[in-house]
């Protein structure tokens, strides 16, 4: 049975992600900062995944979270097979009044989307339980391709962060680069960008939104999994350092 990690496996999009690899067979860790397993296991009815799903603490502003969490790991004598580098933060998002991004959230975002997978990865790979390890995914955003668009926003300089954009391109080519650099140890890497998903936004919001994608609407949750199980799967062992995108067409406009 293959084990993969999922971090940030309580949001919108890990959330989809757990449940589905759960039900494709898959013993799943989740990291969390708060939830423990009881809560995410009777908050979601998983009482018949018990023995296939593990919620280890990760907070990426933690300096000694990475460490602890790949302990965990080991304690439990987990040997992941594949990683999904999937949390993000909200609070490193934030704007200042005059539209500007301050430097503390710069240096946050890029922490939590570059800093913290990077070293979980090589945690994880000098660690006793780093020898399976053959994929890893970076849930990346189609604002690591293209800028963002003004007028999808009633208020584009205080709602679009800036250091949003620049690090999900950033994980594009630190897919590239981790491609390149893990290929040697029979490890495939690739990212997914995704278009903006349904869950969060407003109906103004949405209906802003379907003007600029040629399939006119936001991505549902049910559609975000089944790219991840392809790049899991034999069908893609001739693919590293991808960015699959899956966005409607957001992209080619
Ligand atoms: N939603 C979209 O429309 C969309 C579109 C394109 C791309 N994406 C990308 O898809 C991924 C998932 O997005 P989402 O909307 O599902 O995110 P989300 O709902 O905000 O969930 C983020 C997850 O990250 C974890 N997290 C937050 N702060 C953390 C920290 N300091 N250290 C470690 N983990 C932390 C949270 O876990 P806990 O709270 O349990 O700690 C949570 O499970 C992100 O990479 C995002 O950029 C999303």
């Amino acid at each position: 049975m293959k084990t993969i990690i999922i971090t940030g496996g309580t949001g919108l999009i890990g959330k989809e992600l757990t449940l589905y690899l759960l039900k494709e067979g898959y013993n799943v860790v989740i990291s969390s900062r708060g939830t423990n397993k009881e809560e995410f296991i009777s908050a979601n009815q998983l009482q018949e995944y018990e023995g296939n799903l593990e919620v280890l603490e990760l907070d990426y502003f933690k300096n000694s979270s990475i460490n602890s969490f790949v302990e965990g790991l080991v304690r439990l004598n987990i040997c992941p097979d594949s990683i999904i580098h999937n949390a993000r933060s909200l609070d490193t998002l934030k704007i200042e009044e005059n539209g500007q991004s301050s430097v503390e959230n710069l240096l946050s975002e890029f922490r939590m989307g570059i800093v913290g997978p990077y070293e979980l990865n090589n945690s994880i790979l000098n660690s006793s339980i780093g020898n399976k390890l053959k994929n890893i995914i970076v849930i990346s955003s189609i604002y690591g391709i293209v800028g963002p668009t003004p007028s999808l926003y009633k208020d584009f300089k205080r709602q679009s962060p800036i250091q949003y954009g620049i690090t999900k391109a950033a994980q594009i080519h630190l897919t590239k680069e981790l491609a390149v650099r893990l290929a040697d140890r029979g490890i495939r890497v690739n990212a997914i960008s995704y278009g903006g998903v349904e869950g969060r936004a407003d109906e103004k919001f949405k209906e802003r939104y379907s003007k600029f994608t040629p399939l006119k609407r936001m991505l549902n949750t049910k559609e975000v999994i089944k790219p991840v199980g392809f790049l899991l799967s034999d069908g893609a062992s001739g693919m590293t350092g991808h960015n699959l995108i899956v966005d409607g067409g957001w992209t080619i406009w």
